[in-house]
Parts: C-alpha cells; structure tokens; sequence
C-alpha cells in the first residue's frame, strides 16, 4: 500500500516553498494530502489559487492579531483530530513558524514521523529571529528527516548531533518556486495587479521594493524603518513600492507615517507573481523577509536586510545581501551608497546562487522514496 504523507503548512512563505514540492511529490507513488493550518488567510489563500492547491484539510484558524500562544493551542486541538483521522505515515512541515513546530509536536505526540523541509538555519540567538529560532530547533528536534537547503544548515544540524543520515541537502524549494514562477513571467503571464503596477509606478525611476513585518521589529523598530523610507522618498529619482503585511502591527505605523507620499506606493500584499514581477523590475529591495532574502540574489538584486542577524548568512558572505539593523540613518545611507555608487551597486547585483538551484524538490522526493518503504 502507497505511504501516506500529510503536507501541513499556514503562512504566505510556507505555501510558496510547499507548493512546488507538492506537485512534485504528487508525480510520485505516495498519496499526498495537504492541511493548511491558514495561519494566514487571505495571505495563504493568493498562494494557494495561483499554485492551483486545494486543501484536502483546512483548519481555518486565523484570528485578528492572534497571540503565538492561542494560535499555538489551537493548532494542538485541531491538528489531533486530523492526525487521528487520516493517521499519515509521515508529516512534511517547513521552516520556522508556529504552524511548523506544533504540527510536528503534535504528530510526534501521536508517534507519527516527521520530516523538516528548510532544516538547520540557525542564529543561535532565542530573540532574533523571535520566535522563529526556537521553533525551528524544536521542529529539528523533533523531525526525523531533515532536508537542509545548504551545507551551512547541515553542519548547524551536526553540531547538534542530528543523525548524518537522517540529513540530505537539498537547495532551498524557494528556488524551484521562483524559477517556476519567473518561466511564466517571461512566457507572458500578467495579471491586474501587474497591470496595475504598471500604470502606477513610475517605471523611468530607480524602484525600490519594501517589505517588513518581524516580530522584533514591532514598536520603535518601525517607526524608524518609517522614517527611514520618508526620507529616502524626499529623492525625487525614486519610487518606493511597499506592499503591507495584513498584521496590524505593521498596517498602522505604516499606514500612519508613509500615505499620503506621490512616490511611495503603498499596497495590499501582493500575490506571488506580481511580487516576483515587481522583484524583477526593483534596483534594490529593502526588507526583514527571510525568503526575500533568498530569492533576491537569484534575480542579481541587493538586498538590504533591516535585522542585527540573519539565518541566512550564505548571501551576506557573498555580498549580495547586507545586514543594516532598524536604525534610519544607517538604512537610509546604505541606500543611496547603492543609488548614488555605480561601483557599490554592481557589487551587490551580481546574480548568485546559494540557495539552490531548482532541483530540490525532486532531491526531497529521492530521499523520501529511500526511507519510506
Ligand atoms: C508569521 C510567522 C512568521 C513568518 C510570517 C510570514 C509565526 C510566529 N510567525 O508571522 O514566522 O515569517 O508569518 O509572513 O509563525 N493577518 C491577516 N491576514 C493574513 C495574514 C495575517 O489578517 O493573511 C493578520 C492577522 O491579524 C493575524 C496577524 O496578521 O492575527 C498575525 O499573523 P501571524 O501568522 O500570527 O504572524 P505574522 O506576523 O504574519
Ligand atoms: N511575497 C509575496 N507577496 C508580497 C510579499 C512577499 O508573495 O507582497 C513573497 C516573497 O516573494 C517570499 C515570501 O512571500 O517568497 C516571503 O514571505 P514573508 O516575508 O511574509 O515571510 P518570511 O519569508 O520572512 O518568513
């Protein structure tokens, strides 16, 4: 009889990286169901219709600006009626959120098998990123299959004393999402909110591309990404293109210190494609993201990370990605060091690869195939 594996995911980042290895394990001889906690709705949901995913379970547990605790006991309950039911032989989760740590708790609870796509990234430090850091070695802890997306995460594992075999690297399935996705871009694929994009932006400007929305940055942390943004706007050689995380931490200061700005386009969060589209018509993206981090420098965009550390230091060794903080000088002139420094830009947009190359998800599959017999 095929293996069963139950593929559990609830936020924006997690279904981009998870859908692509769902249709890929859906090739093979496993039966595949997918359980969407919707940790994020409306968020969850874009990915979901353009990936062409539909749930076989959906928890639907988002509330408004839910706490990581009420989220987390919801998640328990639910999930054990889902486990109990279909009792999978292995549960997928991925990364760092709080629907991957308490899916794998729960199916560890019920002795079920666990594999950690996006496994080993660590900083080693609880608060940052918070809380991400402790749910990714709690969900490492726990898997028993660890698909590390570069040999940095390995070694973190190893260090660790993680059972070698249990470890196989595999490139990040953010890349096979975004080369994907960047093949129906160049074959023609457009949409409204691309269209809309392009009446509105200024297209003859330098464009630069904003996101933000971690934890530790709430409070003081915006209001200085805010005002750093302001000033970076007086330049009237750009446009600033900020689609807006849905939480609310985010959509008030946001909303609150940068409408009202002709050159800074505030907007909904973005589906997938218009974001990769938007990604590649960007000069330079500023951001806290971890997948943007990821992806940028496979477009050969720098990337200025406004966090004091990163789980991803393969792209700031590469010197494509440089870490900035939230202080608003520091944000601002970094930059226009890149707007203003031909020789500092093209520095840091030389395309580059460290995260994979595409093939991930069909290593995944491989390794799978190997240990569920
Ligand atoms: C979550 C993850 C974070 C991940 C991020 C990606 C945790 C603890 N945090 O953070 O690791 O990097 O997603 O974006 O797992 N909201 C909506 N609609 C949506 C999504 C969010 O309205 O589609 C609002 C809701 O009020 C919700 C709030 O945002 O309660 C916070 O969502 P939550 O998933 O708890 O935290 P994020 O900051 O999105
Ligand atoms: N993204 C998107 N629309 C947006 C902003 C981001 O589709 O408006 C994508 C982006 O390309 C990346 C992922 O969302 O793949 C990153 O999600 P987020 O920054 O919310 O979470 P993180 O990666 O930091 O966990």
């Amino acid at each position: 009889m095929s293996k069963k594996i139950l593929v559990c995911f609830g936020t924006r980042p997690e279904a981009i990286k998870m859908s692509s290895l769902v249709h890929e394990l859906r090739k093979s001889e496993f039966e595949i169901k997918v359980c969407v906690t919707a940790q994020h709705r409306e968020m969850l949901d874009q990915v979901l219709d353009f990936f062409e995913i539909t749930p076989d379970f959906d928890l639907n547990l988002m509330t408004a600006n839910q706490t990581l605790n009420k989220l987390s006991g919801r998640i328990f309950t639910e999930m054990d009626g889902v486990l109990e039911n279909y009792a999978p032989d292995l549960v997928l989760v991925h990364g760092d959120t709080t629907t991957s740590s308490i899916c794998a708790w729960a199916a560890f609870h019920r002795g079920i098998a666990t594999g950690h796509v996006e496994a080993g990234l660590r900083t080693y430090n609880k608060y940052a990123p918070f809380p991400e850091e402790i749910n990714r070695q709690i969900t490492g802890r726990i898997a028993d299959f660890h698909f590390a997306p570069t040999e940095t995460s390995k070694n973190n594992l190893l260090s660790e004393h993680t059972a070698a075999e249990s470890i196989t690297v595999t490139g990040n399935t953010v890349i096979d999402s975004l080369l994907w996705t960047v093949g129906k871009l160049d074959s023609g694929f457009s949409n409204d909110r691309i269209s809309e994009l392009e009446s509105k932006v200024d297209f003859t400007k330098k464009v630069i591309l904003v996101t933000g929305h971690r934890r530790e940055n709430f409070g003081d942390g915006f209001l200085n990404i805010c005002k750093a943004l302001a000033e970076i706007a007086s330049r009237p050689d750009v446009e600033i293109v900020f689609p807006v995380h849905l939480n609310p931490n985010v959509q008030k200061p946001v909303n609150d210190l940068l409408s009202g700005y002709d050159n800074i386009h505030l907007t909904e969060p973005l589906d997938y494609p218009s974001f990769v589209w938007i990604m590649k018509q960007a000069t330079l993206i500023i951001t806290d993201s971890g997948g943007v981090q990821e992806e940028a420098p496979s477009l050969g965009k720098p990337v200025l990370v406004m966090r004091e550390t990163t789980e991803r230091p393969e792209a700031v060794e590469a010197g494509t990605v440089k870490l900035v903080g939230t202080d608003s000088d520091v944000i601002a002139r970094n930059a226009f060091e890149l707007l203003d420094q031909p020789s500092v830009y093209e520095k840091m947009s030389k395309a580059y690869n460290p995260y994979g190359d595409g093939k991930a998800n069909a290593r995944i599959v491989e390794f799978l195939k190997s240990k569920l017999t």
